[in-house]
């Protein structure tokens, strides 16, 4: 990656895939005899992708890097067209499967079942999504925007790519609920004691 705007979109997608795995594993471990640090950190990953890039990953790249792209590879208009209808999707998404999760919390066991199949469902989409931003996207504007195009784009990634904050580098609040995530998890996926 060549471009600083490429770099960040590249660096958000390797640390959501990792928040997917991780939320994946524990998923799969169950609530065994530690339920409530289950649902701490499951409720705490879930809010992290709502949070950050839900929000704020997928308007950098539907507002700043698809547009410049639409225009210099007319032949990716479909791709882009299913990748911005993806991240229109995204946020409701992420918001039922926490609904899923109180459910499970709160109602029990015969709510399990529903969530696993929903939370399955949503990182197979998502880590969809990411490969065909890796693999076709992200090459695709390397090869075709000109210098002019990279200068505004990573202009843009500089001054307004983060709509909360407006500047980057990006509020380290959600550094700080990342890494919090990440130590409360335990072993094997993080670094927590349970
Ligand atoms: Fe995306
Ligand atoms: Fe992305």
């Amino acid at each position: 990656m060549n471009h600083e705007s490429t770099r960040i979109i590249h660096d958000e997608h390797a640390a959501l895939a990792a928040m997917l795995q991780s939320l994946r594993m524990l998923v799969q471990r169950g609530p065994g005899n530690e339920p409530e640090q289950f649902f701490d950190v499951l409720r705490a990953m879930l809010f992290y992708i709502d949070e950050f890039p839900e929000r704020l990953h997928h308007t950098k790249e539907t507002e700043l890097l698809f547009p410049p792209l639409r225009a210099r590879a007319p032949h990716l208009r479909e791709t882009l067209d299913r990748l911005d209808q993806d991240h229109a999707h995204g946020e409701a998404a992420v918001r039922e499967l926490q609904h899923l999760l109180l459910a499970w919390e709160l109602l029990g066991e015969s709510r399990r079942v529903a969530f696993e199949q929903a939370s399955e469902r949503y990182l197979a989409f998502y880590l969809a999504h990411m490969r065909t931003e890796e693999t076709v996207i992200l090459p695709e504007a390397e090869k075709v925007l000109t210098p002019e195009d990279w200068q505004a784009l990573d202009a843009a990634f500089a001054t307004n790519g983060d709509p909360l904050t407006g500047k980057y580098p990006r509020d380290p609040v959600y550094d700080r609920l990342f890494t919090r995530i990440v130590m409360r998890a335990p072993s094997p996926i993080g670094l927590g004691s349970a």
